[in-house]
């Protein structure tokens, strides 16, 4: 196939080298003869997702965050991050009931810190699965299930906005994979995985997530089935994630046919964990192929107006898992081993052709060695409120024997933008905050304090927030009769 349009392409590489040097330069430089002056900050492929309404998210190894170009791009081009394995089994439940979040919270914290959503991968799936599950039968091993995705979605609940319950459930030819789960289970489990998932976080989107489903095949229709069996008898499930480990020039043609019927069935899709491999080494021809392989997965879901977006598996290609499960393949992500734009950058721009990008408003990413400043005085200051008063919180727990966690939504419902914010309630029956999440908690006796971050200060007209906590109580938990927000009452 021949690469589409080749002198857009040429007129998108020139613009990328421009923002490429402009990013990584001072406020003025000089570029051969000519100076140039940048009115305004590139524009990222996360400002063209958000002004199309699309998650533009990657797969991350926190590990990888001390290496600054890894950080630098996973902080400006994406919104939405998810673990590339820091949430598996292996990871946060080692041996049976003893859970291990470290790399899973730092996963967390990142995306909090750099105002991501974060989305969850994954609770049962036949690999990264520790051998003690496999040695389980019958009653234990759905026991275990239900404790594992119970501790898990309730330890980041309030963090992580939709999970993939169930990952690679199903064979190619749309019979079930005889996995462990699927052999001593039957073929229950998916929707007890479901259910379980749902009460132990009501707020969070649940997804059946697969490969080889991105056409219309066997397999796709396998879950295209159970997905209109659910919701046929009202077995809880949200979505679809569409994996698209995809090899350059096999992009299928009907993928946003194949998105926009399961989006028919009322759930939502989402392109999960993209990357479009090749045989190695890259040449020109192969990259310019690539390049419009990327921009037609993008076209596919840009298509479908349920489909929330696309998560690439990674950035650069040095730290890819392509070359090392398909033996002399690779290549496949955006950012070449140097952390260098391949074509498929401008590929995935020139989809979103019409689309004008929203500009990032630059917030900083908050760092321990930046303190946010706080009023000296405990008057609140003009800046800390603007405008008419009005705010909503919305509280809502799960709780367990002396244990709870918080999600609280906090709306800004008056007609002018709130720039830092301190919310105030009571606890009525003696619980007590252990852990915070995306607010700085004080607590004295029964009163506790919470104040933004310095990412989540700014509340425009008709905007909220989502913070968390967790805490304990001593057999009753009664919500707060009120809040208020600087100072004034909400609903
Ligand atoms: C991969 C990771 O990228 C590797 O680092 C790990 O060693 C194996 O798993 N489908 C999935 C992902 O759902 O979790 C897999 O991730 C890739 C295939």
């Amino acid at each position: 196939m021949a690469p589409t349009q080749p002198l857009a392409r040429r007129k998108a590489g020139t613009r990328s080298a421009l923002r490429t040097t402009i990013a990584a330069a001072a406020a003025t430089l000089v570029v051969g003869t000519a100076l140039v002056v940048p009115a305004q900050a590139a524009s990222t492929l996360k400002d063209y997702g958000t002004a199309a309404g699309k998650d533009i998210g990657f797969a991350l190894d926190p590990n990888r965050l001390s290496e600054s170009a890894y950080k630098s791009i996973a902080d400006s081009e994406f919104s939405l991050v998810v673990p590339e394995n820091a949430m598996k089994w292996d990871s946060t439940e080692p041996s049976q009931n003893s859970f291990n979040y470290s790399s899973g919270d730092q996963v967390a914290q990142y995306a909090a810190q750099s105002g991501k959503k974060l989305y969850g991968h994954t609770f049962v799936w036949h690999q990264q699965l520790p051998g003690w599950v496999s040695n389980l039968s019958g009653s234990a091993l759905e026991s275990a299930m239900k404790n594992h995705i119970t501790n898990v979605a309730t330890h980041f609940q309030g963090k992580v906005f939709s999970w993939d319950v169930v990952n690679e459930a199903f064979e190619d030819n749309g019979s079930r994979r005889q996995s462990v789960f699927q052999q001593r289970l039957g073929d229950g489990y998916i929707e007890t995985a479901f259910k379980t998932a749902r009460a132990a976080d009501p707020t969070a989107k649940l997804c059946i997530n697969d490969y080889s489903i991105e056409n219309i095949n066997s397999k796709s229709t396998a879950i295209y089935n159970l997905v209109k069996d659910f919701k046929s008898r009202g077995v809880p499930i949200d979505c679809v994630g569409f994996q698209s480990h995809l090899i350059v020039g096999q992009v299928p043609g009907d993928f946003q046919q194949n998105l926009q019927r399961f989006a028919d069935l009322g759930v939502d899709v989402r392109i999960t964990e993209l990357d479009i491999r090749m045989n190695t080494p890259s040449d020109s021809s192969k990259l310019a192929q690539q390049a419009a392989d990327y921009k037609k997965v993008f076209q596919a879901c840009l298509g479908v107006t349920r489909c929330q977006g696309v998560t690439i598996w990674g950035i650069t290609d040095k730290y890819s898992w392509v070359p090392g499960t398909f033996s002399g393949q690779g290549a496949a992500l955006v950012w070449d081993d140097n952390y260098a734009k391949k074509p498929a950058y401008d590929g995935i721009v020139s989809a979103f052709s019409g689309v004008t990008p929203t500009p990032t408003p630059t917030t900083p990413t908050p760092t321990p060695t930046t303190p946010t400043p706080t009023p000296t005085t405990p008057t609140p200051t003009p800046t800390q409120t603007q405008g008419p008063a009005g705010c909503q919180v919305t509280y809502s727990v799960n709780q367990w024997n002396t244990g709870f966690t918080a999600n609280v939504t906090i709306k800004n419902t008056s007609s002018a933008a709130i720039n830092g914010w301190t919310l105030k309630f009571s606890f009525p029956s003696g619980q007590a905050i252990t852990q915070a999440w995306s607010s700085k908690a004080s607590q004295s006796g029964s009163a506790v304090t919470l104040t933004n971050e310095s990412w989540n200060g700014s509340l425009p007209p008709g905007g909220s927030t989502q913070i968390g906590f967790n805490g304990s109580h001593t057999g009753t938990n009664t919500a707060p009769s009120s809040f208020t927000l600087n100072g004034t009452t909400c609903s």
